[in-house]
């Protein structure tokens, strides 16, 4: 087995998946996705869900679910480029989907805790109160528009390493443009974030939607659900798979 060679842990301290792509030209020979998870990582998240009460049945990687999140609301066409850029609290994952299929994928260390800690460091405010400034709520007197001028300068950081990469995935071999853009995660929800993302990079950006083609039931609150949505695009795409699937 080969794996070994492409994985920098010990193979006894991770968890090792793959799935095969199909073959190549090359008779013999096929594409294979390897996937290798250090055990204390799994284990981490698998104690936080028991700890919630809940039985993990299935691990996926975020790309992979941001993928099948997609490939149910979204309607396929086969020439466009669609780059999905997740930005969470600390890390970026972006997943650039030629016709639906994944080609591109790249995870940075920056994320929407720049805006958080930019507010505590112009108004001194403690990690809960910058929070509570970034959704919008009153905190200390601050008006809004000197939050939101502090939060935009945050913005462009994250907005820079986003382009960094665009730039990145067009001088790969591909040499392909990209024609939409989809943000996610917590970031998405920061006040013009989209907007400017898409000024900068020149392309359209929409915000996901990741429960377009999924009925929700009457008894969850619609505003909440509509607020929570691109929080919710990596949970949801996990929550389409089925124990044993593949
Ligand atoms: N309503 C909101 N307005 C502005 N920012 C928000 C809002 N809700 C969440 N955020 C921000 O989004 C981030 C969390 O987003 P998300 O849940 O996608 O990240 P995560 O998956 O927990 O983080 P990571 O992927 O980096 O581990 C936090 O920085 C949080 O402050
Ligand atoms: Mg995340």
């Amino acid at each position: 087995f080969e794996a070994e060679q492409y994985v920098p842990f010990s193979i006894e301290d991770v968890n090792l998946d793959f799935q095969i792509l199909g073959p190549k030209e090359e008779p013999g020979q096929m594409d294979v996705i390897l996937v290798a998870v250090k055990k204390d990582t799994i284990n981490e998240y698998v104690n936080a869900v028991r700890e919630a009460g809940l039985n993990p049945i299935i691990v996926d990687v975020n790309h992979f679910a941001l993928e099948n999140m997609y490939e149910i609301n979204y309607e396929i066409e086969p020439i466009k480029n669609v780059a999905i850029v997740n930005i969470g609290a600390s890390t970026i994952n972006m997943n650039i989907l030629k016709g639906g299929i994944s080609v591109f994928t790249r995870d940075s260390a920056v994320g929407s805790n720049l805006h958080t800690e930019a507010l505590q460091r112009e108004f001194n405010l403690t990690y809960e109160n910058a929070e509570r400034l970034k959704r919008g709520e009153p905190i200390e007197n601050i008006p809004p528009e000197d939050a939101f001028s502090i939060m935009d300068l945050a913005s462009e950081e994250i907005i820079d390493d986003i382009s960094r990469s665009f730039e990145f995935y067009r001088s790969t071999e591909l040499h392909e443009d990209i024609n939409e853009v989809i943000v996610s995660g917590g970031c998405a929800l920061i006040k013009d974030f989209p907007k400017h993302l898409s000024e900068k990079v020149g392309i359209e950006t929409k915000v996901i939607e990741p429960f377009k083609n999924i009925k929700i039931s009457q008894k969850f609150d619609s505003s909440y659900m509509e607020e929570i949505a691109p929080i919710a695009a990596v949970a949801t795409g996990l929550a389409l798979r089925r124990q044993g699937d593949r």
